[in-house]
């Protein structure tokens, strides 16, 4: 595993949607890498547990509670995550759901329910995290890497492909590479390397929300024959976030165990 450290010496990430799957998989996978990790979700109980892993994995870790949808939730986030540690250094804008639902039953409320968890939160995180890492020091993650870094949830539903009945999710997801893609173009002359990852079909509490058989066939179509698990998405994420990746911004990473490319 990548290690992540500041030019000061320890590295500070906030993770969104941490209170499960590949969120938690990536707070853990955060604190095994050295940072100091800051846990964000609306479930405390379960966001909880997973600062009790982080902890347990050897790092710092702290849970606050939020709703990424809620602009004064997110900027409470960045705040107290400056508070307990003092910089902001990485974040995985990782939060969101998805529902099917056919495009023309849709109602207005279930469209605005996931572009907002999927997209508007993501620009969200980036409004207040951006400032937060430019104020607390160049924080190069390893010399002579001087950035620092942000990845953004998309998914291959939306990013690469198209599923039916799957509107909402995959026009949000699809936005997330627009907005990833603007950001990191922005930002990339003051040393923030911003990127998105695209997961296939990872084994997680999501997949409850999709029939079974339709999981089993596209477990059965991955050229790798099995589903991702969690970590193998975190370690990507963590990958992106350290030096080893400090010639890239603005890139989509597919991590589909050869899906899309059959
Ligand atoms: N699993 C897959 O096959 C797959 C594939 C491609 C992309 N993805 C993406 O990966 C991300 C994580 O999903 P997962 O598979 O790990 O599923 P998951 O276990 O259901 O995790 C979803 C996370 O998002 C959080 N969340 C949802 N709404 C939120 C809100 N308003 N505010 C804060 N947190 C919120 C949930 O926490 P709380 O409920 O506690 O708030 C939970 O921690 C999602 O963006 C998903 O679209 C997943």
């Amino acid at each position: 595993m990548e290690k992540l450290r500041s030019a000061e010496g320890s590295s500070e990430a906030i993770v969104t949607g941490g209170s499960s799957g590949i969120g938690r998989a990536s707070a853990v996978a955060f604190a095994q890498a050295g940072a100091s990790v800051v846990v964000a979700a609306r479930r405390t109980q379960e966001g909880e547990e997973t600062v009790r892993l982080a902890k347990d994995a050897g790092g710092e870790a702290l849970f606050v509670q939020t709703d990424v949808t809620k602009a004064a939730d997110v900027e409470a986030l960045v705040g107290k995550t400056l508070e307990a540690f003092g910089r902001l250094d990485c974040a995985f804008n990782n939060a969101g759901f998805g529902k099917l639902i056919p495009l023309t039953e849709r109602s207005e409320e279930e469209w605005d329910a996931e572009a907002n968890v999927n997209l508007k939160a993501v620009w969200l995180c980036l409004k207040y995290q951006i400032p937060a890492m430019l104020e607390t020091g160049t924080g190069a993650i390893c010399a002579p890497c001087s950035s620092k870094a942000i990845v953004n949830m998309a998914s291959i539903g939306g990013a690469v492909i198209g599923t039916s009945n799957f509107t909402a999710y995959e026009a949000s997801k699809a936005g997330v590479i627009g907005l990833t893609r603007s950001a990191a173009i922005e930002y990339a002359g003051q040393g923030i390397r911003i990127n998105a990852v695209s997961p296939g079909m990872i084994a997680t509490d999501i997949l409850s929300n999709l029939p079974k058989d339709m999981v089993q066939q596209v477990s059965n179509a991955v050229p790798l024959k099995r589903l991702g698990e969690a970590a193998e998405v975190a370690n990507a994420v963590i990958w992106l976030c350290s030096d080893a990746a400090s010639y890239i911004t603005g890139h989509n990473l597919v991590i589909d165990g050869g899906f899309t490319v059959r």
